[in-house]
């Protein structure tokens, strides 16, 4: 048993997210963290919503609300839905917390005495319309390196490149649009990342290694580009105020630190708001500091792999203090809409709401995991997306599991059958199942999702390989104790698939398992091994069949779904 610690890239508050938020970071986290801890891990898998910054700032205004009413009430709504989705998180935090303002204040403490922060007089862009300094996304313009006209100050969505303000082209206000900007000097704290170079050169070299190509190649890349050193603080009246014992000017003047400087601290602040709940049992500190037997992994989209990848653990090392560092960097690509981008900002796509109003989450977490963009970006379409659920889920999977189920409670009733011994049919379905899952396995711990969904699919399709070259139906004709043993073999895969397929559909598996009245059973992993025999419900075990499992998605249900969502660019 090891000790897995896993986070995923914590969603701004800002709004409720669309489903390439979903698939990039939250949804794969949950599927690893729910397969380490079927095979019995101790599993710490922590969230939170990312509060901070002018993203806040800007969406509270826009819904008339102060930020922190705005806060509370977003964390919430995002929280509603993530449980719908079945994201079985340790702890769902708040950047905003306690635990995260002490936090980030002790990390910046020990970055001041190790020499790592220095302060600054720099320009940076007043809004005279505005009355205000305009950082990150307070400002907008085209980005100098790919042309897009609605970069932000912060970062540019388009090419990913992070930007400073002074950087855009033809900046404007995004609060009032007002280009009536001037540029004007103001003391900053900065982050000296350039003193930190070797040391996280050294530490990518030492794990990143073992990353996915996606997350090493951008760590790489910054790294040859060089670490800057980084303003890590703002004029904004919302964040993690300055510590006014260090930098009493500062603070004075109401500075806060820089959203990108607390949120990443906030793995650890959430998982200190975890413990906080239950102190007594349990301890954040042993899963983060000195906490050489966890292994830490980290699941986000490709924009944020060179703020978790060189940013956050040169912060960490900088505190030369022995901070949990990720072992295993896992990115992601775009999911894209139709080949255009999903956009929180222009509504385009599908949002987490949405799709849990239209179908239940385990259609959804399927297809997204199925899909994921691994190895490049990929498309969400509908027609992709009904015709892997209608013959996946629907066909492959929900039939086979209702078609037995059905036809053994008509024919032998409410028992798993007796009939006859294991022939040489179900040796030959004990091996492939045995391989087929050990392929699953492999994939699963190699973090390979497309592969791993690959595998379970056709463990599922051995099944009904397996029912259609045995045919109960004909076989009860004449032979009613044989009809029997492929129906009790066939129960017997599908109480498997209710353990193997818990990570990517958690609700259908449950459902799943609970048809079979068996004694303390759990979904506790089956090894390759103990699948082999396939006789985990022995006969005379009770069952009931469960309603339909997946219900199919139809022509009409597909064009209204394209007329409310729009299919086209
Ligand atoms: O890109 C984003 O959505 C950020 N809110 C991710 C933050 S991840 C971590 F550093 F907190
Ligand atoms: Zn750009």
């Amino acid at each position: 048993m090891a000790r897995h610690l896993i986070t995923s890239a914590l969603p701004y508050i800002n709004g409720i997210k669309h489903l390439g938020n979903m698939v990039g970071s939250m949804l794969p986290a949950d599927v690893y963290s729910r397969y380490l801890r079927q095979r019995g891990h101790d599993v710490l898998y922590i969230c939170a919503t990312d509060e901070h910054g002018t993203p806040a700032e800007l969406a509270a205004k826009a819904a008339g609300q102060s930020v922190d009413a705005f806060c509370a009430e977003q964390h919430d709504a995002q929280k509603a839905i993530y449980d719908g989705f079945g994201l079985a998180f340790d702890h769902f935090g708040r950047s905003s917390s306690p635990e995260n303002v002490e936090l980030t204040q002790h990390f910046a403490r020990k970055l001041h005495e190790n020499g790592f922060i220095e302060e600054r007089a720099i320009r940076q862009v007043y809004s005279n319309a505005d009355e205000r300094f305009l950082p990150d996304r307070y400002i907008v313009g085209t980005c100098p390196h790919c042309g897009y006209d609605k970069a932000r100050g912060d970062q540019c969505e388009n090419c990913t490149r992070v930007l400073d303000p002074t950087d855009l082209i033809d900046a404007r206000s995004a609060i009032s649009g007002s280009s009536d900007l001037e540029v004007r000097e103001t003391k900053h704290l900065f982050l000296l990342q350039s003193k930190l170079q070797g040391e996280v050169e050294k530490f990518i070299d030492e794990t990143g290694e073992e990353w996915p190509t996606l997350a090493s190649s951008i760590a790489r890349k910054w790294l040859t580009e060089g670490l800057h050193d980084r303003a890590i603080t703002r004029d904004l009246d919302w964040g993690v105020p300055v510590p006014a014992d260090v930098w009493p000017d500062l603070a004075a003047e109401g500075k806060v630190f820089y959203v990108w400087f607390d949120a990443p601290i906030e793995y650890i602040g959430s998982t200190k708001e975890w413990a906080d709940v239950d102190p007594e049992n349990r301890d954040w500190k042993s899963w983060w500091y000195e906490a050489d037997d966890v292994r830490y992994t980290e699941f986000m989209a490709k924009d944020n792999v060179p703020f978790h990848s060189v940013m956050f653990p040169a912060t960490q090392l900088g505190t030369r203090e022995p901070w949990k560092k990720v072992d295993f960097l896992k990115a992601f690509n775009w999911l894209n809409y139709y080949g255009g981008k999903f956009s929180t900002s222009q509504r385009r796509g599908i949002f987490t709401d949405a799709a849990l109003e239209l179908l239940p989450a385990d259609y959804w977490r399927y297809f997204l995991i199925a899909n994921a963009p691994e190895s490049d970006d990929t498309s969400f379409t509908w027609e992709l997306f009904s015709s892997s659920v209608n013959k996946d889920l629907a066909d492959t999977l929900g039939n086979f599991v209702n078609r037995v189920l059905s036809f053994s409670r008509k024919r032998f009733g409410d028992e798993v059958p007796a009939g006859a011994e294991a022939g040489e049919a179900e040796a030959k379905l004990g091996e492939d199942i045995a391989r087929l899952l050990a392929e699953y396995e492999g994939h699963m711990e190699a973090l390979q999702f497309r592969k791993a969904a690959a595998s379970l699919r056709a463990l599922w399709s051995t099944g009904n390989s397996y029912l259609e070259e045995k045919a109960p139906w004909l076989e009860i004709k004449t032979d009613k104790d044989a009809a029997a043993l492929t129906l009790r073999t066939a129960m017997n895969l599908i109480h498997l698939y209710s353990v193997i397929s818990e990570p990517f559909i958690p609700s259908s598996a449950k459902a799943m398992r609970g048809a079979f009245a068996l004694d303390g059973d759990t979904a506790l992993w089956i090894t390759p091994d103990e699948a082999r025999s396939l006789s985990a419900v022995p006969a005379g075990t009770p069952f009931t069949v469960p309603p339909v499992l997946f219900a199919k998605i139809t022509e009409d249900d597909l064009t209204s779904y394209k007329d409310r969502f729009g299919g086209e660019e």
